[in-house]
């Protein structure tokens, strides 16, 4: 519990406004943890305590964040006999209900299950607005309109969500609002995702979570998840299923590598990664970033092309995030240099319209055409 007043401050200055029901919650959080007033508010801060006491926290948001996520799903599960239904729970939410007493009352009496996930679960997202981080590429990659096969590997995948979004709208535009292309009907061969922590829809319980970790009020976007989780059901029990393996970032690179080899030359392998990178702790992000970077790097002169992309804030994000604060990067084999990095576009946290660069957009589509002399077919 030490020092989750000063981190839940910092959030509240920065993200607070956007989500006033939170900001709320949070400052009476604080009053609780740090000045319990009564037996209820101190046995509400006994039980917070006991659950964390085995866990650290790296990054300053994780713990406010987790405990909103913890009580939202408890919401969700339990319904309107829930002290913060109103607040957190309900689709049409009502940031009045967010009460201290409430919030004293839903975590000194809660059952046990919501200690379980502030012991156990991480704050987790799967966005699949950020599936153009594959579906633009490969069309670009002339996956969309030929029978060239396409093996993806999804890095950081959460419950893999994105690796399905072929079945999904296409809601992508350039800045004035021309359609991207997608590769909605691409042959894809493999559907491969890796995470440390990998959510399985086919269970009540992380679906509840996915769905407690998508800010109360956000109704498009439990929408789309809901739609996502849908779609992925489905293709999961089709040709090419979506695959989820447990796996550490810096591990990826080797297991990618392991299974490029059984495609044909006409493959386009892309790996890709969304919203991960700054997850990573430093040691981790470094090995993942060479191994990867030496992925690309090994691309056979006869052999399949390798993509890899990210999705990630860009490096100018901290001195002017802007409207467009995310980078959209796909890093090629370069014989010169190794690899070489095409800085795609940029665009949103949740994308939705996107600034392409043309110059690099015309350069990826030039090197990762299928070459059917190239590729010996
Ligand atoms: C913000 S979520 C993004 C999920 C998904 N890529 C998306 O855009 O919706 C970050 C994901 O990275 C995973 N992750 C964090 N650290 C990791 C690590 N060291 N190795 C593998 N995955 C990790 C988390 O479990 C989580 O699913």
């Amino acid at each position: 519990m030490e020092g989750f007043g000063l981190d839940a401050t910092a959030w509240r200055n920065a993200v607070g406004a956007r989500v006033p029901v939170y900001d709320r919650l949070l400052a009476a959080a604080v009053g609780i943890f740090e000045h319990p007033q009564d037996g209820l508010e101190r046995a509400a801060r006994d039980r917070v305590e006991a659950a964390w006491r085995e866990r650290r926290s790296a990054a300053s948001y994780d713990r406010p964040l987790l405990l909103l996520a913890a009580l939202r799903a408890e919401a969700l599960r339990a319904g309107p006999r829930h002290p913060l239904f109103a607040a957190i729970g309900s689709a049409a939410i009502d940031p009045e209900a967010a009460t201290r007493p409430a919030l004293a009352a839903a975590l000194a009496d809660a059952p046990a299950r919501l200690f379980v996930d502030l012991a156990t679960r991480r704050v987790q997202t799967n966005e699949t607005s950020r599936a153009v981080a594959w579906l633009w590429p490969a069309a670009l990659a002339g996956c969309a309109d030929t029978d060239r096969p396409l093996a993806l590997f999804d890095v950081g995948c959460s419950a893999g969500l994105n690796l399905s979004a072929d079945r999904l709208p296409a809601p992508w535009t350039d800045l004035a609002g021309n359609a991207l292309p997608v590769a909605a009907a691409a042959r894809i061969v493999t559907r491969l995702g890796f995470d440390a922590h990998p959510l399985d829809v086919g269970r009540d319980d992380d679906v509840v979570w996915l769905r407690a970790c998508v800010w109360p009020g956000e109704t498009s976007r439990l929408e789309r998840l809901d739609r996502a989780i849908a779609v992925f059901q489905l293709a999961s029990s089709a040709p090419n299923p979506p695959r989820l393996q447990i796996a550490e970032a810096s591990d990826v690179a080797a297991r990618i590598e392991r299974s490029s080899g059984e495609h044909p030359a006409a493959t386009l392998l892309l790996a890709y990664q969304t919203v991960v990178r700054d997850y990573l702790p430093d040691d981790v992000k470094s090995r993942y970033l060479a191994g990867m970077t030496a992925w690309v790097a090994a691309e056979a002169a006869a052999g399949p092309r390798r993509v890899w992309i990210e999705l990630e804030a860009a490096s100018d994000v901290l001195a002017d995030p802007g409207p467009l604060p995310m980078a959209l990067t796909a890093h090629l084999a370069d014989r010169a240099t190794g690899t070489r990095a095409l800085p795609l576009a940029r665009c949103s946290y949740h994308p939705d319209r996107l600034a392409p660069d043309v110059a690099a957009v015309a350069d990826f589509a030039a090197e990762t055409a299928w070459k059917q002399k190239r590729a010996k077919i």
